[in-house]
């Protein structure tokens, strides 16, 4: 004869099991979870599978929660209960915390004394006395006897440059058209600066790499249009602001390809990315809509794996001197090796010019980048 509270027990554990009630429901998936010691805490990009929705996801959990919908999945704070329960939906592909690469602070110095003449603030389509860099990026032989820079009238026109950096400073004359007005488009912000005004780290980074690209005196394409693009997270470039910044931009150059005056994009990176799912994807999704992308190939004096440089869709390049070798220094130096670099261009003793307009010597794989986005920009 069976114990009565024999039966009891066995009854509320029939119960619990049947109704899920005390034990945990069996998780039928759980989705890889990619960590990085560097991070914004608490914050993740979530991907889904093919064709899985929100609404879908929502439903499959049981409630909503605040997010930022990307092209991939969603973005959000997520407590650790969340993200197992997150996990658990079949629909989602992977999980990853939002990483941290470096900032340009830590990726540039600005370390020259020397100076020059700044004569050469004179837009033509032959620039006398042009600063040694553009000098040499268009004589058709090492050390050129002439001074000239050599480039078309119009040089980037129709052509968009993205500057995803430290914020570009205007108005500046140096990065202005015939007319005096802004070459430089503001409008792309993920990151949590409060203006558009380059700051940071790293101040004067952004302007500097913009007069590189697009400075009438001192940079290679002298009327392409300058996208200031912001999206470090506190300073710091993150997987979240660049994966929004590549979205925008990619959305950008589609509409703007539908217009005749549109002649092509590239896109600037002269930060240290974390390599992350995310990241690379946005990069082969640009790369896929017809972006040149072009990125300094680091300042570390080395050859181990930089992002975004390396990724095999992106232009990576390195610094040389005026002497046409590697920039070198104690302790840093432009990165290198066939497997890191796609070609070296001027790295050092760089005449460019600064947040306050005015020149200021640099030194970096961000600048020699720079120049190769200008050389981009006339060929488009
Ligand atoms: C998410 O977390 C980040 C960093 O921990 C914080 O800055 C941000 O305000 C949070 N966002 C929300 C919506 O709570
Ligand atoms: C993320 O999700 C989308 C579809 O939802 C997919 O097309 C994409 O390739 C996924 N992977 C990455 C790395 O973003
Ligand atoms: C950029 O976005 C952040 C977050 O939404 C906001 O706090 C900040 O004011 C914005 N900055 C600019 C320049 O729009
Ligand atoms: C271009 O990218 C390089 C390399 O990442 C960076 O160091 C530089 O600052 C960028 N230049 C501009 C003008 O954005």
């Amino acid at each position: 004869m069976p114990n009565a509270a024999f039966t009891t027990t066995l009854l509320a554990f029939l119960t619990a099991v049947s109704f899920g009630a005390t034990t945990p429901t069996p998780r039928a998936c759980e989705a890889p979870y990619y960590r990085y010691e560097d991070n914004v805490p608490g914050v993740y990009l979530v991907n889904f599978t093919d064709g899985y929705t929100l609404q879908q996801h929502f439903d499959t959990l049981g409630q909503t929660f605040d997010v930022t919908k990307l092209n991939t999945g969603y973005s959000a704070n997520l407590t650790d209960d969340l993200l197992s329960e997150v996990r658990a939906d079949c629909g989602v592909q992977f999980i990853e915390e939002d990483a941290l690469g470096l900032s340009p602070a830590e990726d540039d110095n600005n370390i020259d004394d020397f100076s020059q003449s700044s004569g050469f603030l004179d837009r033509r389509a032959k620039q006398k006395d042009a600063p040694w860099p553009l000098v040499q990026l268009s004589a058709s032989r090492q050390n050129p006897t002439d001074d000239t820079y050599y480039h078309v009238e119009d040089s980037g026109q129709g052509v968009d440059v993205y500057v995803l950096d430290s914020g570009i400073n205007h108005p500046q004359d140096e990065l202005t058209d015939d007319n005096g007005n802004d070459r430089i488009i503001d409008g792309f912000n993920y990151s949590n600066d409060l203006d558009y005004t380059d700051i940071g780290p790293a101040p004067g980074h952004g302007t500097r790499v913009a007069s590189a690209i697009g400075g009438k005196g001192y940079g290679v394409a002298k009327s392409v249009t300058l996208y200031n693009v912001k999206f470090f997270h506190n300073g710091f470039p993150d997987t979240l602001g660049f994966v929004r910044a590549m979205q925008a931009i990619i959305r950008k150059h589609d509409a703007r390809k539908t217009q005749s005056s549109f002649k092509g994009s590239v896109i600037n990176m002269s930060f240290s990315l974390k390599k992350t799912l995310s990241s690379n994807k946005q990069l082969d999704l640009a790369y896929d809509a017809g972006i040149s992308l072009v990125a300094g190939a680091g300042n570390y004096g080395y050859g181990p794996n930089h992002h975004p440089s390396t990724h095999p869709k992106v232009i990576s390049v390195a610094g040389s001197t005026n002497g046409y070798i590697p920039w070198e220094e104690i302790g840093t130096g432009s990165n290198y090796g066939e497997k890191q670099i796609d070609l070296w261009a001027p790295g050092r003793r760089l005449p460019l010019c600064n947040r306050n307009g005015k020149l200021y010597p640099s030194v970096g794989t961000s600048f020699a980048a720079g120049y190769v986005s200008g050389i981009l920009a006339i060929f488009y």
